[in-house]
């Protein structure tokens, strides 16, 4: 009997077709899913991604506070007409130390993967302030009570070793300096070089322009890292995967 003709028998038995078909898609699983457990990381690593910076942390807490994602994605698909308005495609390293991610679907407005550095420190206060002020049509809430919301970073130590516990991979040393790291991003006449080593690339600045850390400080100062970790003009993708 040629191979042709023992497939005739699986094609007129429906339960032996179905067992089989079965057995085959068990075993192309198999393939696929076994060798996930075995690595350590799926992810492949990118030069210039890293942890948060402790302000930068605060500033995601306060985006995922107030709900920012529910009208802003940040993933930029692979796909022309995205990649022509906001950037290069999002790369999942640059998500990697995202508890949880931000990468959403619905775009009430555009998409905030790489809007770092697009805009001025002061643009965005005032947008925060009255988006209507800068776009009179937008339907964006108003954010001012940010910029008058003092806050300490007493609780960023605890904040840092919460996503530590979850695989961003935090040092002691970073861990103990987190509220001092905190204070000295907004404030540029701190001593920042340790932070800066710890953080490579945090911008320092006062954010809001105002004394103290606000929560527009900590915010602006996450807008402003956004999508600007990987440096995209030495960029190559690995096309051999
Ligand atoms: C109800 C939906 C909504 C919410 C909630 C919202 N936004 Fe927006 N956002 C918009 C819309 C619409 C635009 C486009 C018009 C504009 O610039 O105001 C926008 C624009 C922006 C821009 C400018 C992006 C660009 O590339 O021009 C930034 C930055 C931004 N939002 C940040 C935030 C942050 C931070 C929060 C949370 C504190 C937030 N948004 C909450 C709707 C929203």
């Amino acid at each position: 009997m040629g191979i042709l003709d023992r497939h005739k028998i699986l094609e007129r038995n429906a339960t032996l077709l179905l067992i089989f078909s079965f057995l085959v898609v068990t075993i192309g699983g198999l393939v696929q899913i076994v060798p996930l457990f075995y690595l350590e990381n799926t992810i492949e690593e990118v030069e210039g991604v890293r942890p948060y910076s402790p302000l930068e942390l605060a500033g995601r807490d306060v985006y995922i506070r107030e709900g920012c994602y529910v009208c802003h994605s940040q993933m930029i698909r692979p796909m022309r007409d995205e990649v022509e308005r906001y950037g290069h495609y999002s790369l999942a390293a640059e998500s990697m130390y995202d508890h949880p991610f931000q990468w959403g679907s619905k775009r009430t407005g555009p998409d905030l993967a790489r809007v770092g550095g697009r805009y001025s420190d002061d643009w965005h206060l005032v947008h925060l302030r009255d988006p209507q002020a800068v776009v009179p049509e937008s339907v964006m809430p108003k954010y001012g009570f940010l910029e008058q919301t003092l806050i300490e970073g007493e609780h960023i130590k605890e904040l840092l070793a919460t996503h530590k516990l979850v695989g961003v991979p935090y040092t002691d040393e970073m861990i103990d300096l987190a509220q001092r790291d905190f204070r000295d991003q907004a404030d540029p006449d701190s001593d920042f070089d340790g932070l800066l080593e710890r953080y490579p690339g945090a911008q320092v600045r006062n954010f809001d322009g105002a004394a103290g850390v606000s929560e527009a400080d900590a915010l602006i100062a996450y807008l402003q890292m956004l999508g600007t970790l990987v440096d995209f003009s030495t960029f190559i993708a690995d096309a051999s995967r």
